[in-house]
């Protein structure tokens, strides 16, 4: 059976953690969307791997295909394939053909869209020019991998593109797209990657019948369409976006993933979030600080209301809660249940303006006590009663199973129910 992973809130929820682990049962792990904004961290045995294009199931040396939702920047990829290799020497990684192309225009023009918002409009970007590239495939404008040896092609597009971003990067003191220096690059990027470069059905005519694990980047609450618009990212992150990613034509069925409180970074509503010490204390215990752009992480406490939504837009079936050790050594535990008294089904999640204006209340949250120390934990049986309280109440509220626990950042500190 196929299975995804999929982020139930703004990211960072320990995807790349728990797909490491159950890879260990799939033939085949698949990015479908996103690019290097997404950072995932895996430790096995005191190694640490930082992520960002590559799947997390390469570290259990299993196959990973990119499919044609991803964005690629080919000189990042190049650089974390070259040093994951220093830890893993043969990594097994397929590009479909169909992959958009990151460029150094993209990286300017993402900097210059932030430069021109004002204030709280800021978005907060990972700068890696995630938006413009996707704007440029949207656009009709993209280069990708199956354009690399097509010279003349390669040209045709530079020429246009240059034609449309020229004024642009000229009005804001940025150099001109250079048509030749774009040309060698791209070329030497073919000379690097020509032989990961496969077509874009890869999976439908290699793995027939075989499991397959996507491994999703970002979170619901990120998703263009289904999150909170403009402090979104550029693609679709949720888990019906799976068979246009990665070009599949087999079923799955997803495991949701959230963390036992709530983290965001960049700007964006975020009506659950703490600032004050408790807050401070999460970002802390959970070492909350970006992958990616080094960030501090804003850190609020677990939101059912929006987490109810992520579950049905992704039709969960499993839940995997993570990071219930951060909250350890808290006297009280909070869950928010509602929006100044609704329930997810009455909130526009897409709408940032009516998100911004919420106040939420004494009542809209329930309150749980401390479940201390869990380093010793081998099982379900040993799991504090306090905790087991406050994962029955959140599978009641979502009506669906948590079958996986996650206490600590390492590969063994999971429980599977
Ligand atoms: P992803 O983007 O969803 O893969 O998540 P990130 O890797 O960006 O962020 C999750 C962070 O929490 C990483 O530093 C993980 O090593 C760490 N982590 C994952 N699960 C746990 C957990 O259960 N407890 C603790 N303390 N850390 C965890
Ligand atoms: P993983 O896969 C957390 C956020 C950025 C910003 C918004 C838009 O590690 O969970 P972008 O550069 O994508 O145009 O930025 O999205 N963002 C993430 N936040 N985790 C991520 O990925 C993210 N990828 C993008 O901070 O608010
Ligand atoms: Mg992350």
């Amino acid at each position: 059976m196929n299975k995804s992973i999929i982020g139930l809130q703004w990211g960072d929820e320990g995807k790349g953690k728990i797909v490491d682990f159950l890879s260990k049962q799939f033939d085949l792990v698949v990015r479908y969307q996103g690019g290097n904004n997404a950072g995932h961290t895996v430790i096995v045995d005191d190694v640490t791997y930082k992520l960002n294009l590559i799947p997390s199931g390469a570290i259990r040396g299993k196959s990973c295909f990119l499919g044609q939702g991803v964005i690629l920047d080919p000189e990042h990829f190049i650089n974390e394939l070259n040093s994951f290799k220093r830890k893993i020497p043969n990594p097994v990684i397929y590009l479909s053909s169909n992959i958009s192309l990151i460029l150094d225009y993209h990286k300017k023009l993402d900097k210059i869209n932030e430069s021109i918002l004002i204030g709280e409009s800021k978005i907060g970007t990972t700068a890696k020019g995630i938006g413009p590239a996707y704007q440029d495939k949207i656009g009709r404008k993209s280069i990708k991998l199956h354009d690399l040896g097509n010279e003349k092609n390669i040209e045709d597009k530079l020429h246009n593109i240059k034609e449309f971003y020229d004024p642009i990067l000229l009005k804001f003191g940025e150099e001109p797209v250079n048509i030749q220096a774009n040309k060698s690059f791209l070329s030497k990027i073919y000379e690097d990657i020509s032989g990961l470069i496969v077509d874009n059905n890869f999976i439908n005519e290699n793995f027939n019948n075989k499991n397959i694990l996507f491994e999703g980047a970002q979170g619901a609450l990120l998703d263009l369409d289904h999150g909170s618009y403009p402090f979104v990212t550029s693609s679709n992150t949720i888990s019906t976006y799976i068979p246009i990613g990665s070009s599949i034509n087999s079923s799955f069925e997803t495991l949701g993933i959230f963390k036992a409180y709530a983290t965001r970074v960049g700007n964006g509503p975020f009506p659950t979030e703490l600032n004050n010490s408790i807050g401070n204390y999460m970002a802390e215990k959970g070492f909350e600080y970006g992958t990616v752009t080094k960030r501090k992480r804003r850190c609020g406490w677990l939101d059912l209301v929006s987490l109810k939504y992520s579950c049905k837009i992704n039709n969960v079936k499993e839940l995997c809660i993570t990071k219930v050790d951060v909250l350890n050594e808290l006297d009280q535990i909070k869950i928010c249940k509602s929006y100044e008294g609704k329930l997810f089904n009455e909130i526009n999640f897409s709408d940032s303006s009516i998100l911004d204006k919420l106040k939420l209340n004494e009542e809209d949250f329930v309150i749980f006590e401390k479940w201390g120390d869990l380093s010793f934990l081998k099982s379900m049986e040993d799991m504090p009663l306090q905790l087991k309280k406050f994962i029955n109440f959140i599978e009641d509220y979502l009506e669906i199973p948590i079958n996986l626990i996650s206490f600590g950042p390492d590969r063994k500190e999971t429980i599977v129910k």
